[in-house]
């Protein structure tokens, strides 16, 4: 375990267990909708590369880039568009792939901005979330797991840029970012 985390939530092994069966479940459900994978950079960076291997139907990626607006580290919900996808997305059915939903701000602005560009359908597979730091009404469709209301870092989750290429998930030891 690497010597900043207080604790191990999930295993590289639990994690790609869920990741399959989120997977297969999306197989499922969308097939024949050719859907279209929108992975948010970057922390669903390595949950979209692992959920992608275990979708066995036709589908599409694509990626972008967000980050809250002002310098709190408290969610906004305006989010800016640092990188914005490459084609448009009018009647297609999308899956927003997130690393964690928190406030549920990011999302909830997020889903108006892809339904206002008129996709058919607008869901949302979420590796992490953390139902105890809502502020608005909305859930992921697709969930890996539930956490606590805790800082977690690993597998596409930072502090500070640090953290993401673990291969597992925890929770950083305050003093860490208390510092
Ligand atoms: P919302 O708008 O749902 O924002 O509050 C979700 C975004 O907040 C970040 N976030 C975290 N990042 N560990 C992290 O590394 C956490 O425990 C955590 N909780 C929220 C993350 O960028 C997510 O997309
Ligand atoms: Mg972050």
């Amino acid at each position: 375990m690497h010597p900043h985390l207080e604790r191990v939530l999930f295993t590289e092994e639990e994690i790609l267990e869920r990741t399959k069966a989120i997977g297969r479940v999306l197989s499922a459900d969308y097939a024949d909708k050719n859907p279209l994978l929108i992975g948010i950079l970057k922390g669903a960076v390595l949950f979209m590369a692992d959920l992608v291997k275990h979708i066995d139907i036709p589908m599409e990626m694509d990626f972008m880039a967000i980050s809250s607006y002002g310098a709190s580290s408290k969610s906004s919900g305006v989010v800016r568009i640092l990188k914005d996808l490459d084609r448009s997305i009018e009647g297609r059915h999308v899956v927003v792939v997130e690393d964690i939903v928190d406030t549920g701000l990011t999302l909830a602005y997020l889903r108006d901005i892809l339904m206002h560009r008129r996709a058919a359908s607008v869901k949302v597979a979420a590796m992490f979330d953390k139902p105890e730091g809502r502020s608005v009404d909305i859930s992921p469709d697709y969930c890996g797991f539930p956490v606590p209301n805790e800082f977690i870092v690993g597998y596409g989750l930072d502090y500070a840029e640090q953290y993401r290429n673990l291969p597992y998930v925890g929770i950083l030891k305050p003093e860490i970012y208390k510092r």
